[in-house]
C-alpha cells in the first residue's frame, strides 16, 4: 500500500513538473517572508505547499502523512491533530506557522515563528491557500 502511494505521488509530480499549471507564491506570502523557505511546487528550506496540501487533503487522510520519499514524517493527520488537540487542518496549521517548530516534514530544519510578525488574520489566509491547493 505504501509503494502504491508513493508512486501515485510520484506521478502526480511529474504531472505538475510537465504542465503549465505551476501555481506561483501570492502577493501575502512575499510580504509576509514565506517565500525565503518555500515555494509552492518545490520543496526549499520548508516543503513544498503543494506537498502540504496533498498531505493534510490526501494522503494523510488514509495512509502516512507526507511522501516518504521526499520527506521523512510517517503520521497520519488524524493522529497529528489529536497529539496536538486540535480539529481541523486548518486549526493546526494556524499555530503551527504562528509558533514554528520541527518534526513534522524534518527533524533538524525548524520553522521559525512567523507570529507577531504576520497577523494571525494573514496566516489564516495562508494556510486557506495552502490547504486550498490540492482539495
Ligand atoms: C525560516 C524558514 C521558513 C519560513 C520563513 C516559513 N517557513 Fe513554513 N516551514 C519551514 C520548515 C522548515 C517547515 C517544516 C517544519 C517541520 O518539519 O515540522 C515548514 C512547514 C510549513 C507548513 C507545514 C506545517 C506542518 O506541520 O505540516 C506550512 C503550512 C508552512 N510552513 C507555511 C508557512 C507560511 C504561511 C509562512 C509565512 C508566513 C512560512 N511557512 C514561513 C520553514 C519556513
Amino acid at each position: 500500500m505504501k509503494s502504491i502511494i508513493v508512486s501515485m505521488i510520484a506521478a502526480a509530480g511529474l504531472m505538475v513538473a510537465g504542465s503549465a499549471m505551476a501555481t506561483d507564491m501570492p502577493d501575502l506570502a512575499k510580504k509576509s517572508g514565506c517565500t525565503a523557505c518555500h515555494t509552492v511546487e518545490k520543496k526549499l528550506v520548508g516543503p513544498a505547499w503543494r506537498d502540504v496540501s496533498k498531505a493534510y487533503n490526501k494522503v494523510g487522510a488514509t495512509g502516512t502523512a507526507v511522501d516518504p520519499a521526499a520527506y521523512k514524517v510517517t503520521q497520519k493527520v488524524a493522529d497529528i491533530l489529536k497529539e496536538h488537540g486540535k480539529a481541523t487542518p486548518q486549526a493546526w496549521l494556524e499555530e503551527k506557522v504562528a509558533k514554528g517548530g520541527k518534526g513534522d516534514w524534518f527533524d533538524t530544519t525548524a520553522m521559525t515563528p512567523n507570529a507577531p510578525k504576520v497577523s494571525a488574520a494573514d496566516i489564516k489566509t495562508l494556510v486557506e491557500f495552502v490547504l486550498g491547493l490540492e482539495k
